[in-house]
């Protein structure tokens, strides 16, 4: 299913019945909203879910690729009203956690709970930024499968890779697949990003923080320091996991993620 904005159609799947609770779940960079196609199953009996293509991401057109994360979190917004829920539990990995701490510092009255995945509050910071800057380089020079080389290996846990989880092929065949454009637009947003650290403490939703053990990008004293600014937040550990905890170890995700959805009557 396509929504139709003024900045080009954003693709959204939703799975099971319209129910009161629901999930909405926010992809990474650079996926798609396959990545959730696990946990989707697993709460389509007793929740909504709904998953969607960030702008130039999947089946979402990438229009003019220029983004901010204000305008993903317009189009989390746009998303929740074309399907009448008025209130959600939001779920966002890395990208997606950036984008639901923008959402739900807008809106706070649309959203009865938070996960946080493998994402962090501060922004990029200078070496990040310079990394960023050698990462469009390299995509503009044509060379997108160094690129992603180098984000496989800064995204998943070594023994991972090792053990060549069908994860690590389907990710490599979704950044090679996303238009330039997208990827260094996207690159771009991030490096642009707010700081959302000073946001924590307003948060007032049920908000648990997920992390894999080995997460190189945003580590275990990130996901510590939100724990420790969002009062009342639930932190889980991912063990044998990176970066992509919800695909290197769904086991333990999913126990984290059910128990703490079962908790809270989300
Ligand atoms: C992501 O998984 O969304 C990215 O690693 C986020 C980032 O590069 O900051």
């Amino acid at each position: 299913m396509f929504l139709e904005t003024g900045s080009g159609r954003i693709a959204f799947e939703t799975h099971g019945d319209k129910k009161e609770k629901s999930v909405l779940f926010i992809h990474g960079f650079p996926f798609n909203k396959s990545m959730w196609d696990e946990q989707a199953g697993l709460l389509s009996g007793d929740h909504f879910v709904v998953t969607f293509d960030m702008r130039g991401h999947g089946e979402s057109d990438a229009g003019r690729g220029q983004y901010l994360v204000e305008f993903y979190a317009d189009d989390v917004i746009a998303i929740m009203d074309h399907l009448g829920l008025e209130k959600t539990c939001v779920c966002g990995l890395s990208m997606g956690g950036y984008t639901a701490m923008r959402a739900i510092d807008r809106e706070p009255h649309r959203f009865s709970g938070l996960i946080l995945c493998d994402t962090k509050s501060s922004p990029d910071t200078n070496e990040a930024k310079l990394n960023r800057a050698n990462q469009i380089k390299t995509i503009l020079a044509g060379n997108k499968s160094l690129f992603a080389d180098g984000q496989i290996k800064a995204l998943f846990a070594p023994r991972s890779i090792e053990n060549k989880i069908p994860a690590v092929e389907r990710i490599r065949t979704i950044i090679e697949s996303t238009s330039d454009a997208a990827l260094i637009g996207t690159l771009i947003a991030l490096s642009a990003r707010m700081d959302m650290t000073e946001t924590l403490p307003r948060i007032s939703a049920p908000t648990l923080i997920i992390v894999g053990k080995q997460d190189r990008i945003t580590t275990l004293t990130d996901a510590g320091e939100m724990h420790a600014a969002i009062k009342g937040s639930r932190m889980a550990v991912v063990h044998e996991a990176g970066h992509l905890s919800n695909l290197e170890n769904s086991e333990e995700f999913n126990a984290a993620l059910l128990k703490f959805l079962s908790a809270n009557n989300l």
